[in-house]
Order: structure tokens, then C-alpha cells, then sequence
């Protein structure tokens, strides 16, 4: 007799955010986890991420984030544990990626099968996961959104962080040359990631990429937003592009400097000439989709087995430590990924 759906159940932890606010609002529960749905996967999580998302969101500040409460996490490496009835294509004992985009934060997760990939033996768990989120986002901006080659030149903000050295890393494979900003503690990062460095808080960016590429360059990558794109505008060669891929200036400014980054793209897009603007979210298409994360995800995997990529892992504390991981990402003292070990 095939055992009931409660006898299926397994004791879990996971993290939990009930209201907006500072680290202090994370909470790890215990409960029963139900057995996966008909084409789910419950997959035990050997590492998840922390990401700028989700200190975002803790504070309220994504739009488009899930309702409170919810489990935070948009990135899993993990081995399948059980499958659900309609699954034939995994087994348990599979060691799988996962873009989950909420949810990751946790000891066990049933995930739709659909969203799994295979993690090659030659991949770490940690180099895997550093993939899931940052390099799709990185490999998507790059090659998706700018559609860059090699030989061209860009500036990338945040550099020696999680998506700014998966940008630096990828920009390298490609033959890309990159200008990018950090402050002083993690300009030796970007520079072993191949990029020149520009110590954001103590020179003027803007002044130093025109001296250094004085026709402007071919991309900027600002995840900042808000007044900050107006300087990376300035750095644009004739036929240039401002990526914006993030708003982290709202975390100090809330939700008027997201407004202000908002409004700033909108007048870019009407400005005339060849310079251009344009906005991009993992899983907004039409440069990403579920099923364009899980073909660059894909490749990204193969690239790293190959041992093309050197992901960069920042910090990695257990799930209990949760709220030291996000006081990390308000503060910023880590160069690379956060990840949370259950
Ligand atoms: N659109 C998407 O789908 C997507 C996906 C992934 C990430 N993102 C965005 O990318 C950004 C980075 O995310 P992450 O998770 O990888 O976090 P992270 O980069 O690891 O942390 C943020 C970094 O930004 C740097 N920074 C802060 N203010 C800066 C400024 N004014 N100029 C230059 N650097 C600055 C900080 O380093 P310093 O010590 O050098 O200041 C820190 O390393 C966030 O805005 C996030 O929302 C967007």
C-alpha cells in the first residue's frame, strides 16, 4: 500500500519573513514539509543564496515581490530526495541547480521539475550556485541585453559583488574589457578578475572612464539606479547602453529613489540620438524567461565543468545565521557570494 500524504510529510526548517523591516524580521520555523505535488521534486538543499533581491524585499522594496509572510531565497544547489507521481525523469540521489526566485532558504524544497538542472561532477555546490543567479544575470546582460563581443568596452558598478564578479568573470571569457567600481577594500578583487579598478567612493568614475576610453564606452551596468545613472549615462560612447539591473540606492533612499530610477530610464528612452537605456530582471522577458534562465544556466554549467569560470564565494554561514548574512549584504564587507549552508 502506497503510503498516505501525511506519512509523507518531513520535519523541515526554513526561514520566514512576516512584515517588512531590518534583518532582525528573519525567523527560522520548524514544520512539516508535505510530499512534493504530482510534478514536483523534493529536493534537500545542500547550499542556497543570499542575495541583494532579498534584502530588498525584506525591506519592501521589490516591486513585485511576494506577500508576507514568504521564505526569501532565489538560488538552491541540492540532491533530490523523493519525486512526485507524474516525474520520470529524476531520481533521488541526483544532485540538481534550481532558479527558484523565492523559497530557497531552507532544509528541504518541493520544486517544479521543470526548473532543475543536473550539476556536473566537476562543479562544486558552492561554484553551482554562484551560476543559478548571478552568472544567468551576468551571461543575460552581457549577451542577451548588450549583446556584447568581444573587443568591446564596458563599466561594470559593484564589481568585486555577486553579479559584478560574475559580469567581470564572464566579460574576461568573452574578451571583453571591463572598467569596474568598488570601494577600496575590494579593488584588489576586480583587478584579479581582470577589470581596471575605479575606488568609487574616493575618485570621480566618470572623469577616470573618460580618460581612460575618451570616445566613451560601448555598456554601463548600473545596479545602483536613482542619481547614479546620470554619471554612468556620461560615461557612453556615441552609440553606447546604460543597462540598469538593479535600484540598490533605494535601500538608503526607499521608495522615492526607486521612483527616481524609474523616471530617470523613461527620460533616457526619449533622449534623442544612438545612446540607449534599457531596464533588466532575471526572469522578465524579453531577455530572460524560466526557460531562457534554464538554458543559460545550461551552458553556464558546462563552462564551469570545463573549469572556464571562477566564481567568487564571499561568505558562508549556516541557515541559523541568516540575519548575520543579511547584515553582510546591507554592509557590504564581503567581496562574492553569501551562502547559507542548512
Ligand atoms: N535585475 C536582476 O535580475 C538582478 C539579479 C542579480 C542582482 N541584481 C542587482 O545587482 C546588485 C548587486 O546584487 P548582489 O546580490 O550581487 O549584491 P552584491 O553585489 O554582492 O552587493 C552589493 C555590492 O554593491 C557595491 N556597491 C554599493 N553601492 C555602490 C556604488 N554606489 N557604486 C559601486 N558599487 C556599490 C557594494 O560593494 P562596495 O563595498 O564596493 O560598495 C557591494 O559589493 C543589486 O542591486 C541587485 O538587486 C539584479
Amino acid at each position: 500500500m502506497s503510503p498516505s500524504p501525511i506519512e509523507n510529510t518531513i520535519p523541515n526548517e526554513r526561514l520566514v519573513i512576516t512584515r517588512s523591516g531590518g534583518p532582525g524580521v528573519l525567523r527560522l520555523i520548524q514544520e512539516e514539509l508535505p510530499p512534493p505535488g504530482p510534478r514536483e521534486v523534493r529536493v534537500r538543499v545542500l547550499v542556497s543564496g543570499v542575495a541583494f533581491g532579498d534584502v530588498l524585499k525584506r525591506e519592501g522594496l521589490l516591486p513585485g515581490m511576494p506577500p508576507f509572510p514568504y521564505t526569501p531565497g532565489y538560488d538552491l544547489v541540492g540532491e533530490i530526495e523523493s519525486v512526485g507521481h507524474s516525474v520520470s525523469d529524476w531520481q533521488p540521489g541526483r544532485r540538481v541547480a534550481a532558479f527558484v526566485g523565492n523559497g530557497a532558504n531552507a532544509r528541504y524544497v518541493n520544486v517544479p521539475a521543470r526548473l532543475l538542472l543536473p550539476v556536473p561532477q566537476a562543479v562544486s555546490d558552492e561554484e553551482a550556485l554562484c551560476l543559478v543567479l548571478n552568472y544567468v544575470t551576468a551571461f543575460q546582460l552581457l549577451r542577451r541585453v548588450a549583446r556584447l563581443k568581444a573587443g568591446a568596452r564596458i563599466l561594470v558598478h559593484g564589481g568585486a559583488g555577486g553579479a559584478g564578479s560574475a559580469l567581470l568573470d564572464l566579460a574576461r571569457h568573452f574578451g571583453i574589457t571591463a572598467l569596474a567600481t568598488a570601494s577600496a577594500r575590494k579593488l584588489e578583487t576586480v583587478r584579479e578578475l581582470g577589470a581596471t579598478a575605479i575606488d568609487y567612493r574616493n575618485e570621480d568614475f566618470v572623469a577616470r572612464a573618460r580618460a581612460l576610453d575618451p570616445e566613451g564606452l560601448d555598456a554601463v551596468f548600473d545596479p545602483i539606479g536613482g542619481a547614479h545613472l546620470v554619471s554612468s549615462w556620461r560615461c557612453l560612447g556615441r552609440r553606447g547602453m546604460l543597462v540598469v539591473f538593479g535600484a540598490s540606492a533605494s535601500l538608503r533612499g526607499g521608495r522615492k529613489e526607486l521612483l527616481k530610477t524609474l523616471a530617470r530610464i523613461a527620460r533616457f528612452k526619449l533622449t534623442p540620438g544612438l545612446r540607449c537605456c534599457r531596464f533588466y530582471g532575471i526572469g522578465m522577458r524579453p531577455h530572460s524567461s524560466p526557460a531562457l534562465i534554464r538554458r543559460d544556466l545550461a551552458l553556464l554549467l558546462q563552462l564551469a565543468a570545463q573549469g572556464k569560470l571562477h566564481p567568487r564565494v564571499g561568505a558562508r554561514l549556516p541557515l541559523s545565521r541568516a540575519i548575520e548574512a543579511h547584515e553582510m549584504m546591507n554592509a557590504s564587507p564581503v567581496a562574492g557570494k553569501i551562502i547559507l549552508v542548512p
